[in-house]
């Protein structure tokens, strides 16, 4: 006979077991999310003459559907499906391109069963085009961006980690509303923070100062921080009606740098001009008479900074409130441009745009 508490001891071992039981079938039956690869080109999708060829190489040869083959793991952790939206050379990205990617992602992502979406993408622009769907997408789903820096057919390719990577943070629950992620070299870093950092090597992709927000390690994504600038729902651009965005360029600055540049783009028409000023987004004397002509012509100038790291100061290098010019904030001149064009999209009230450089 056992005793009444051995019985109970026994009666809650079986429970245990039981509830164990319970979750690990539970756990089995969860259907994989459904993520979705759009493919754009770049190098990720690149061939080389030998397993050596890792410059001199053919970006954008291989389709989705060889890209997805290549990494046969893809279909334990996710329902992935491809597309091939375009296939180009990332330096061959532009405005039309944004946009028709941007309007399939929203609408792909508003379809119910699609849990996530990874873009494959050329490095050189991977930055901007992370930067403007963060800015676009209509969704907390995830959307990540990812290339790689060498091509499928070298030794040692970052293709297929990247884009393993990148699938299982598209389809995790801690992506969710973390606005649009760049996943590369086993780390998670913002759209809106990351830039390319290195012409050749693998761990090209940094948020220099800020940081990365996580890394992919043992088959997971990890999360330490998110960033604290609006995105995607919370932003008030919408791309759905929109065939073309306005001309914005970006005027670079140096020694000895003229009005060139800048009477070349007032004369082509630009609605906005960014100015990638030396130090604090300095203006040389030579350029600063060309960005006020261009003031006064309606064309709304953005004070950025070459330098790569830090904040342009409001009337700190120029007294912004006399000249009606916007400061870029610590975005770079090419996430400049983007956010400009966006805001033109809304208004050319240069305080309004001053407030959107400050939220996003
Ligand atoms: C490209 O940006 O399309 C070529 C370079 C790369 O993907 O690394």
């Amino acid at each position: 006979m056992l005793s009444i508490p051995a019985f109970r001891n026994l009666y809650a071992l079986f429970l245990l077991a039981f509830a164990l039981t319970a979750a690990h079938a539970q756990q089995a039956a969860a259907p994989l999310p459904r993520v979705l690869i759009l493919a754009t080109g770049g190098t990720i999708a690149g061939t080389g003459a030998t397993s050596t060829t890792t410059v001199g190489y053919t970006a954008a040869t291989v389709g989705v559907d060889n890209l997805i083959k290549s990494v046969p793991e893809l279909q334990k952790i996710a329902r992935v499906g491809g597309e091939q939206v375009f296939q180009i050379a990332s330096e061959n990205m532009g405005n039309a391109e944004w946009l028709t990617l941007a309007k399939r992602v929203n609408a792909l992502l508003a379809q119910p069963d699609v849990d996530g979406i990874v873009i494959t993408h050329g490095t050189d622009t991977l930055e901007e085009t992370a930067y403007f769907l963060d800015l676009v997408v209509k969704s907390r789903k995830p959307v990540v961006l990812v290339g790689a820096m060498r091509p499928s057919t070298a030794l040692s390719a970052d293709g297929p980690i990247n884009l393993y990577n990148a699938v299982l943070t598209a389809g995790s629950q801690e992506a969710v509303g973390k606005g649009v992620l760049v996943v590369m070299n086993d780390q998670i870093n913002a759209a809106r923070d990351v830039t390319k950092t290195n012409t050749t090597t693998p761990d090209t992709f940094k948020a220099t100062e800020l940081g990365v927000l996580g890394y992919v390690v043992g088959n997971r994504p990890h999360f330490y921080r998110q960033s604290t600038r609006k995105h995607t729902v919370d932003t008030e651009f919408d791309v759905s009606q929109l065939q073309s965005l306005p001309d914005v360029q970006i005027a670079y600055t140096y020694a000895n740098v003229g009005p060139t540049a800048v009477d070349a783009f007032v004369a082509a028409g630009a609605r906005g001009i960014v100015h990638a000023g030396v130090g604090d987004g300095s203006l040389p004397n030579r350029v600063k008479p060309a960005l006020v002509n261009a003031r006064a012509k309606g064309i709304v100038v953005v004070r950025a900074s070459r330098v790569g790291q830090g904040i342009v100061a409001r009337n700190g290098e120029a007294n912004d409130d006399q000249l009606d010019f916007v400061v870029a904030d610590n975005l770079n001149p090419q996430k400049a441009r983007i956010l400009l064009m966006l805001a033109l999209t809304k208004t050319s009230d240069t305080r309004v745009i001053q407030r959107m450089f400050y939220t996003y």
